[in-house]
């Protein structure tokens, strides 16, 4: 984040065609970039905060949780992906103008084991490998649950989510863990459980939570499930169904509407002979198929138009999906799906040191739309937005609905690939944007959007007519300067800085966070 004194917003007010003039070049200095790489060495608990610059609106009611690694080095053995690290898990406490730190490492099974010894026992999903060579490593094929993706309420259970395994069940006031959770029995010892759930809003009444597990093999199966998120019967799970499809599913995220799950099954192939040796991460067994599509897979969920029908397999434009923003059915049927899209798997090989990575030799994130024609099984491209972006998502009242405005973070450069620095609100209708940015020596995490509290009594929905940008965007940021972390509050309409809070911490780029209303 800039030292100087200006910290205006620059809204750009340009429209995405005409945003191809002017490169501003690159303005970042890689030490600040790395600097974020660190372990926390410390646990806070409600801890009091005041905003270093402007104030912490007062309408803000709630709690923003925030998962990422915070553990990348042991004993002097580093991770070799930050994705490797440890989980865990911030939470800023808002209340009348007041806000309160705490946080705290999900105490999983592997972190203690490793806290007790001083040391790297296991293998990472990302590359990370004990030390001794592939020869400490090979058949050494347990995985380490590292609850580091997600955090999200469930019930008066808060949730840590790591994709490959089960959920750990934490408290949503001290972030102490209560160990792993089966939800109730609803899910098998180490059954996979996915780190993206979405947030129905109320397609079909109550608000719901949607989400899904992979088991991953020569045939693939997608387990859909949706929960109940209000009332008594919050937590309860309300429907339950398992699709197999052919061929090795990576399935990281998904996107909802009323009738459908949507699915993007990239076009990888997975090779496990390199994690097995020892020589390799699980991941990193995974290649794209040159010249192959991928596949979108579109599941009737329950409750919908189409529920007890099969699943719909229709071809998908080349390149590689991590995240959607979002997707909704439009008047026509046709199914609208917006993805950010690289143009081939980006990893990091065995070799590779993460911090001195080219970033000029990785592809970069563009968010893309997918119209899917169910009639002729046939989708339409469109490149929305060419700048180097990750982490979108709309006003979670138009999850699955179309919805006009997305936030996401961005690169300060409108073209190549670089850290995400700025955040930009983008108008899917007219292409307009508005960017914030932290450059040149704040590097940003991902976006929340949270509406403005004049909702309904689940706190689900914003009342009738309420602008869609009307709220907030927070957010964490990596201040170079400080070497430390910074809460950014912006005005989500305006993109205009509400407050910037200085943090007793010092947090590692993190991955994904949620927002729980008061
Ligand atoms: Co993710």
């Amino acid at each position: 984040m800039t030292a100087a004194p200006s910290r205006a917003p620059s809204p750009e007010g340009s429209s995405a065609a005409d945003a191809r003039s002017a490169p501003a070049g690159v303005a970042y200095d890689r030490s600040d970039w790395s600097s974020a790489f660190r372990n926390v060495g410390v646990e806070l608990s409600a801890v009091p905060l005041v905003a270093a610059r402007g104030t912490i609106p007062s309408e803000l009611a709630g709690t923003l949780y925030r998962n990422g690694p915070g553990r990348l080095e042991r004993g002097g053995h580093w991770v070799h992906h930050p994705f490797d690290g440890d989980g865990m898990i911030t939470a800023l406490r808002f209340e009348a103008g007041s806000l309160q730190l705490s946080n705290r490492f999900v105490r999983t099974e592997g972190w203690l084991a490793e806290e007790a010894a001083d040391k790297v026992l296991y293998r990472g999903v990302f590359g990370t490998q004990k030390p001794g060579g592939p020869i400490a490593n090979a058949f050494d094929l347990r995985l380490k649950n590292i609850a580091n993706t997600q955090v999200v309420r469930l019930g008066d259970q808060l949730l840590a989510l790591w994709e490959a395994s089960s959920p750990h069940a934490l408290d949503p006031d001290t972030l102490e863990t209560k160990g792993i959770t089966l939800l109730d029995g609803v899910l098998k010892p180490d059954e996979a459980f996915s780190a993206h759930p979405r947030l129905d809003p109320g397609h079909h009444g109550e608000p719901r939570l949607v989400t899904f597990g992979v088991k991953a093999g020569p045939t693939s199966t997608v387990r859909l499930m949706e929960f109940a998120t209000t009332g008594d019967q919050a937590g309860q799970l309300l429907a339950d169904d398992s699709y197999s499809f052919k061929g090795f599913a990576f399935l990281h995220d998904f996107a909802i509407t009323p009738n459908w799950a949507v699915f993007l099954q990239n076009a990888v192939a997975f090779n496990p002979l390199g994690f097995v040796l020892g020589q390799k991460g699980a991941a990193q067994c995974l290649s794209s198929k040159p010249g192959q599509q991928g596949q979108f897979w579109l599941v009737p969920r329950a409750s919908g138009a189409f529920t007890g029908q099969k699943p719909r397999l229709i071809k998908a434009p080349e390149g590689f999906v991590f995240h959607h923003l979002n997707a909704f059915e439009d008047a026509s049927g046709e199914v609208v799906v917006d993805s950010i899209f690289y143009a081939d798997f980006p990893s990091i090989g065995p070799d590779v040191n993460f911090r001195t990575i080219d970033f000029d030799s990785l592809p970069e994130g563009q968010l893309k739309r997918c119209r899917i024609d169910l009639t002729t099984a046939s989708v339409s491209l469109e490149l929305l937005e060419p700048r180097c972006c990750e982490f979108a998502m709309v006003n979670p009242a138009h999850q699955g609905l179309a919805a006009r405005y997305g936030w996401m973070a961005v690169a300060e450069r409108e073209h190549g690939n670089d850290p995400l620095q700025a955040i930009e609100k983008f108008d899917l209708l007219s292409g307009e944007r508005r960017v914030w940015s932290a450059s040149p020596r704040g590097f940003v995490n991902e976006p929340v959007m949270v509406p403005y509290p004049q909702a309904s009594a689940d706190g689900a929905a914003p009342a009738a007519g309420q602008a869609e940008d009307l709220g907030w965007v927070l957010l964490l940021v990596w201040n170079g300067a400080r070497c430390a972390s910074d809460l950014v509050i912006l005005d989500a309409a305006t993109m205009a800085e509400q407050a910037v809070v200085e943090l007793p911490l010092a947090l590692p780029y993190g991955l994904h966070g949620t927002w729980s209303p008061a």
